[in-house]
């Protein structure tokens, strides 16, 4: 089974797709890590983001172990793979893992389930099940800048809503894979909706439960 969760930055994806992978015991890939992993190593070498020759070549070098680097989940490193990944020569470069994961998941588990923007548009047109989860720029905002404060990071909302806009606006607007819904998505807005209800509302699809009584 593929489950594909797509959406913006901070509308809470990466928690839902996170918690149905563990309690369907399926494979977890967070391929944003992958983008800021590539962003990460860039910055570490003081290149610049916007270099497709070093993009490309960064993405192409990339190892495992990168993806465990600790300043993955800072702002300026969000940013930066936000460049990098609106490279074609990037994720073309990123592609093939990304599949191979979904359809091969590692440790045996029966399926996978991806989150990221382009999951179920391109990565895995074909998954089993699609939702793209989104929330209001501001209430996005909102949870963003509480994370970074309670992570200790320096934190101001206004700045956090702005860079939030612009990565909108980048992940929307490039040609390759831009960040939408895929047409047979279920898009669920997490606006005003809290995290249990929303992981409710997308098991029961996964994995509807069985009527009581069913033989
Ligand atoms: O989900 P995230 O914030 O960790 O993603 C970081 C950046 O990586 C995001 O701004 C766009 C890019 N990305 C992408 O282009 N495609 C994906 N499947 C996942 C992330």
């Amino acid at each position: 089974m593929i489950v594909a969760v797509d959406g913006p930055v901070a509308a809470g994806k990466g928690t839902l797709a996170r918690r149905l992978a563990d309690v369907l015991d399926l494979a977890y890939l967070d391929t944003g890590a992958i983008y800021r992993a590539v962003a990460a190593k860039m910055l570490a070498a003081d290149a610049d983001p916007n270099d497709g020759a070093a993009a490309e070549a960064a993405a192409l070098g990339l190892r495992p172990e990168d993806l465990n680097r600790d300043d993955l989940r800072r702002e300026a490193v969000g940013q930066a793979a936000s460049i990098v990944s609106s490279q074609p020569a990037v994720r073309a470069a990123l592609l093939a893992f990304q599949r191979d994961f979904a359809q091969r998941p590692p440790g045996g588990k029966a399926g996978a389930v991806l989150d990221g923007r382009d999951i179920g548009t391109v990565v895995c047109p074909h998954a089993d099940h699609k939702f793209f989860i989104t929330a209001s720029p501001e209430r996005r905002a909102e949870r963003r800048h509480k994370e970074l404060r309670a992570r200790g990071e320096e934190s101001i909302h206004a700045r956090v809503l702005q860079d939030l806009k612009e990565r909108d606006a980048r992940d929307s607007a490039r040609s390759v894979a831009p960040l939408r819904a895929a047409e047979d998505a279920i898009t669920l807005d997490t606006t005003d909706m809290g995290i249990d209800a929303a992981f409710a509302a997308i098991l029961a699809l996964v994995a509807p439960a069985e009527p009581s009584g069913a033989s």
